[in-house]
């Protein structure tokens, strides 16, 4: 896997602003796009779709996690969600989990504030590895 150029995160931001243009959100009026690179190469994206019952809302990472899957899977390498100004905003809580589960600790997020590990943007995540201690624990 090649380093992250600047060239990536521009690339990243233009598809992601690309996914946000497709966001479904006539209730909110508040379109999301995300884009990640995946450590086979893959660019991958998605927006968010609202629902008339307001909760059952797909933020703009469900879809690329979906997208992540149904194109063979792979890790996270680098992600940025985008807001209607195509500016990177922070990923909501339930979807720092979402993205922790396919990036781990290492994956890189542009935040308004910068590149930050995922270690750093979600500490003391709960992960798999939890699973596996009480399976330990149990054995
Ligand atoms: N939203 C996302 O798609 N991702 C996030 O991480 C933050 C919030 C969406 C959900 C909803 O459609 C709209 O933004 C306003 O909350």
């Amino acid at each position: 896997m090649s380093e992250l150029t600047e060239h990536m995160w521009d690339t990243l931001r233009e598809q992601a602003t690309e996914a946000m243009r497709r966001a479904y959100c006539p209730y909110s009026h508040y379109p999301v796009g995300a884009a990640a690179l995946v450590d086979d190469g893959r660019i991958i994206t998605g927006c968010n779709v609202e629902n008339a019952a307001y909760g059952v809302t797909l933020c703009a990472e469900c879809g690329l996690v979906s997208d992540l899957i149904n194109g063979g899977g792979g890790r996270l390498v680098a992600f940025v969600c985008v807001n209607q100004q195509a500016q990177p905003i922070v990923p909501c809580g339930r979807c720092r989990q979402l993205l922790y589960e396919h990036g781990g600790g290492d994956l890189r997020v542009l935040l308004p504030s910068g590149i930050q590990p995922m270690a750093a943007v979600l500490p003391d995540a709960f992960g798999v590895e939890d699973l596996d201690e009480i399976k330990e624990i149990s054995q």
